[in-house]
């Protein structure tokens, strides 16, 4: 082989190393948002956990907890797929997370798809619970967190039962009050439509992994369940005519059978502010 040729193989060999190397960083980021609303006096900090799947952050998941803590949060909210339905997920791993969560803050929390897979999702609702956290399945609570007051309301992931499911979005949406700054808690992103329109200032999902590969700024997401390719609700946030959508890109790693790209794992931290006087 030409001297020249093989220059060219090994920079090509070393770029696709360091691609790979780059795309396949599964370690734990941050990503924040900020949500404004003249409902609020002050700010607020929510952190965001889904789809953490019993995946492993390190000895007592001090990885996760030492990210959450760092970001000061006033609440935490657990955005469902907390754990699996898979015996090599431990379950435990995520109880004691939820619970040394719980030991730190509030701590809110929903099913999503795994746990009703599990076959055991009243069990494990009652676990959580246990744990400390407050599970919301159709219900609203009135929270007041950095001295203001919040309407946070959670419902099951749809495999609850389609009915059931429109029931409980009825009844969290009878619950509102207009005044009060308003959360709705869900583990599903591609059901916008159901959201959209119902009144509530933010509303928070997950499910999607991010759409499992990502090239940032050019694709956010090949796949995603119940979405397919190229998810429009993959991860990120979405205006739905005065509803803003989060949809965080979840905290699974090791559970899922094709590798995140481009895609890390991620805590989500909203920031809810007053309005800003134009
Ligand atoms: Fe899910």
């Amino acid at each position: 082989m030409k001297k020249r040729n093989r220059n060219l193989l090994l920079t090509g060999g070393i770029a696709l190393g360091l691609l790979l190397w780059a795309g396949l960083d599964t370690r734990l980021t941050v990503r924040e948002y900020t949500v404004e609303s003249g409902k609020l006096t002050g700010p607020v900090r929510l952190v965001l956990l889904t789809d953490l799947h019993g995946c492993d952050y390190g000895q007592d998941q001090r990885e996760l907890l030492d990210v959450v803590e760092a970001q000061n949060p006033d609440l935490v909210l657990l955005g469902g797929d907390i754990v699996d339905d898979e015996a090599r997920m431990p379950e435990e791993r995520s109880l004691a997370t939820v619970e040394a969560l719980a030991e730190r803050w509030p701590v809110y929390y929903v099913t999503g798809n795994h746990e009703f897979w599990t076959g055991r999702v009243d069990a494990i609702r009652e676990e959580i619970s246990r744990r400390g956290a407050v599970v919301l399945a159709g219900e609203c609570v009135q929270v007041t967190a950095a001295g203001q007051p919040l309407q946070l309301c959670g419902i099951d992931d749809p495999n609850v039962g389609e009915r059931a499911w429109q029931r409980q979005l009825e009844d969290v949406t009878a619950a509102l009050e207009e005044d009060t700054f308003s959360i709705l808690l869900t583990h599903r992103p591609e059901r916008v439509e159901d959201y959209t329109g119902r009144g509530f200032d933010l509303a928070l999902a997950g499910h999607a992994h991010g759409g499992q590969w990502r090239l940032p700024g050019l694709i956010n997401g090949l796949l995603a369940p119940n979405q397919g390719l190229f998810p429009p609700y993959a991860g990120g946030s979405y205006d739905l005519e005065g509803t803003t959508l989060i949809v965080s890109r979840g905290l699974a790693r090791e559970s899922t059978r094709v590798p995140r790209f481009f895609n890390p794992p991620e805590v989500v931290v909203v920031e809810l502010v007053p309005e800003t006087k134009k």
